[in-house]
């Protein structure tokens, strides 16, 4: 089993990642750390909260993480793609105490665990980031990095260059990439719009959540619906919507199915046309930039990927 720290913005796919791990018998949640980003922090701590009770998995533990990027300047939600409040269309009955598990106890679980934690970022990087400045030594004993972040020689989905995990806070994207120790596994925007699920592959799991009577049954649905129908109006020849953050979960377990190049990689922090743009040197060359090496992917096995995530989310009780 590998033992996962999950860092999120509890938007549609990042709630369905969740999910996702939950119910993969290969993945340890050791944790959640709910940051703002595609809603509120206070939202994305509900969803947490939320997610929990339905799967009935309270033991997971849920971390108050960052509410603002170091940047400084204010957050912006995004309720076209995920919803008023993260869910698409759902508003759940549930209130949490938001400040029930404090964001250093995250130290505390890698401390405990050394060389064996494996932290994956689907979020802006603004909680991550704050773990290197905070706690420079602990991070040293993080296994590996997965990132959900940039985009490579393809267009951005905030600006032309930029891409929303990045954009919303690109110091933070800065400090993770130059602070760790080990090359970072990156799959960006131009990989995981590939990772398209299908509206009829989601009524499959639909009816199998009804048929089992399975809780997960009330969300997983009218929030993909509500998460393709943005897709859709924007490009109306796509056939499904990309499930970014599953797909880098799906990264970690499926490594063999995944192509990756170790490349220098460089975030643009100077405000103007390209901030928050990931810059990799592909260039076949001896003289590459000087900037620190991560393994960005390129590719992966899309047969392999829906075959995991269908057999993976029927595991739902
Ligand atoms: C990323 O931004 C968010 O909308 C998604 O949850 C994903 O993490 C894609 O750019
Ligand atoms: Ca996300």
């Amino acid at each position: 089993m590998k033992k996962v720290l999950f860092f999120s913005d509890f938007g549609i796919d990042d709630n369905i990642a969740v999910l996702y791990a939950f119910f993969n018998k290969e993945i340890d949640l050791v944790g959640v750390v709910a940051d703002y980003g595609n809603v509120s922090k206070q939202d994305a701590l509900r969803n947490a909260a939320y997610l929990q009770k339905l799967t009935g998995r309270p033991d997971v533990p849920a971390f108050a993480g960052a509410e603002l990027p170091l940047t400084g300047d204010p957050p912006e939600y995004v309720p076209d793609v995920h919803g008023i409040e993260g869910l698409g269309p759902i508003i759940p009955d549930i209130d949490v105490d938001y400040t029930l598990e404090n964001f250093h106890g995250i130290q505390e679980i890698i401390e405990k665990n050394p060389d064996d934690i494996i932290i994956v970022n689907v979020g802006r990087l603004s909680s991550l980031a704050a773990a290197f400045i905070l706690y420079p030594e602990t991070m040293k004993k993080v296994k590996d990095f997965y990132i959900m972040g940039g985009a490579f020689n393809e267009p951005g989905n905030v600006t032309p260059v930029a891409e929303a995990n990045f954009y919303g806070d690109p110091y933070a994207a800065n400090i993770v990439l130059t602070q760790a120790k080990q090359p970072v596994k990156i799959i960006p925007l131009n990989v995981t719009s590939g990772a398209i699920v299908t509206p009829a592959l989601i009524n499959e799991l639909d009816e199998h959540y009804h048929t089992i009577g399975s809780e997960v049954g009330k969300l997983v649905k009218p929030m993909f619906d509500y998460y393709y129908k943005f897709y859709k109006e924007r490009d109306p020849e796509l056939t499904g919507a990309p499930l970014h953050d599953v797909l880098t979960l799906w990264a970690l377990i499926k490594e063999d199915h995944v192509v990756s190049l170790e490349i220098p990689v460089k975030i643009v922090v100077n405000k103007g046309e390209a901030f928050g743009q990931s810059i990799g040197d592909f260039r076949n060359s001896i003289d590459k930039a000087e900037y620190p090496v991560h393994k960005v992917a390129i590719n992966f096995s899309y047969t392999e990927f829906i075959k995991d995530f269908f057999t993976t989310m029927k595991n739902s009780q």
